[in-house]
């Protein structure tokens, strides 16, 4: 089986998923796939890199990155007669390197999880891993996923949805109560998120949430425990099944899960399996299945959520390509329900050569 693995891309977490991609490769058994790399650049250029998964690691603090010298330049034809992949070669003319059989796209954020990709892709008529063009869209989008949830009977928590030049009436601002979370309405990796304690920070904290998506939300922080769930697509058309959940528990020098404390900082506790009780793990478990019905993913996704003290639940979000890096909370899962990490990757491939 030919498998592109896309990493890179023009979003904001163009390293996290060079990270992610280097685990993926990593995995792959070389007796079952011939894989080609091919990354994207922050310009958008699609280059044949390396496949080395050494190089796509966090070293120092610093996360790898796809520039444009990295390799032959590719270009994606949309056009199912045409041969998919071609490189761009200045002395050949273009050729096709790879009728590739399926695209794993290991991109998060905009271009890459939000439908784009996959609507290149379908238009290519290339199989390929996880969501398609709406589910994508959907979960992409904050305001959608809780609005697409929630007419599911999920629980979601309080909002505010900024559109572009909006500010936040006075009335919203009783309603949702301090501290808030401002959030970009469609990124990840926590980028462009703040927590506001005092409504003195709202306009700064619109404009940063701003730089990243001109549609921004204003959440009600859930004073609550992060818990998060794995859901894959059923085999042999299967309902959907869920992982054993993980709670994230940030311990040192950070207020809350941003960044730095996700991927830079060793700020973390993880427990798989989360410690609650049977009920709610349950219930947990059914909400994750029911939120990537309701926004028809396929594949794969990890949707996280708030466990108050009071044991109530609230759906977060959805990751229709949740990060797959060492310390990921998505494979971890799994291979805590029993499903280890080059079995999660074979079976997502096979799922979407389906
Ligand atoms: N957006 C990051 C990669 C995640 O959800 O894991
Ligand atoms: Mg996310």
């Amino acid at each position: 089986t030919r498998v592109a693995i896309v990493f890179g891309g023009r979003s904001p977490e163009h390293g996290i998923s060079c990270v992610s991609a280097g685990s993926v490769l990593a995995a792959l058994d070389p007796d079952e796939f011939e894989v080609v790399p091919v990354g994207i650049t922050r310009q958008g250029q699609w280059v044949l890199a390396s496949g080395d998964p050494s190089r796509l690691a966090i070293a120092d603090r610093k996360l790898p990155e796809i520039t444009a010298g990295s390799g032959a330049e590719l270009v994606l034809r949309a056009d199912p007669t045409a041969g998919g992949l071609m490189v761009l070669d200045p002395a050949e003319g273009p050729r096709a390197i790879a009728d590739v059989d399926v695209v794993f796209p290991v991109l998060h954020g905009a271009y890459g999880e939000d439908g784009t990709i996959q609507g290149m892709l379908e238009m290519a008529d290339i199989p390929y891993v996880g969501a398609n063009v709406f589910a994508s869209a959907a979960a992409m989008d904050k305001e959608f996923t809780k609005k697409l949830c929630a007419v599911e009977g999920i629980p979601v928590g309080p909002y505010a949805v900024l559109r572009n030049g909006m500010t936040l009436s006075e009335e919203d601002k009783e309603r949702l109560g301090l501290p808030v979370f401002v959030k970009p309405s469609r990124a990840g990796s926590s980028f462009g998120i703040t927590k506001v304690d005092d409504w003195s920070q709202l306009d700064a904290a619109v404009a940063t949430a701003r730089e990243i998506d001109t549609k921004v939300l204003v959440e009600g922080a859930i004073v609550g425990r992060e818990i998060e769930c794995g859901v894959l697509e059923g085999e042999a058309g299967g309902a959907p099944e869920a992982s054993v959940l993980a709670e994230v528990r940030v311990v040192s020098g950070h207020d809350w899960y941003d960044f730095e404390a996700k991927y830079i900082d060793d700020s973390c506790e993880y427990d798989i399996p989360a410690t609650l009780p049977d009920q709610v793990t349950r219930r947990v478990q059914e909400y994750a299945t029911r939120a990537f019905t309701a926004l028809d993913c396929s594949g794969l996704a990890r949707v996280d959520f708030f466990v108050t003290p009071e044991l109530d639940v609230y759906l977060n979000e959805i990751n229709t390509m949740p990060g797959f890096t060492p310390t990921s909370m998505f494979p971890r899962m799994w291979a805590a329900s029993g499903l280890e990490y080059p079995k999660l990757v074979n079976r997502l491939i096979r799922t979407a050569l389906h």
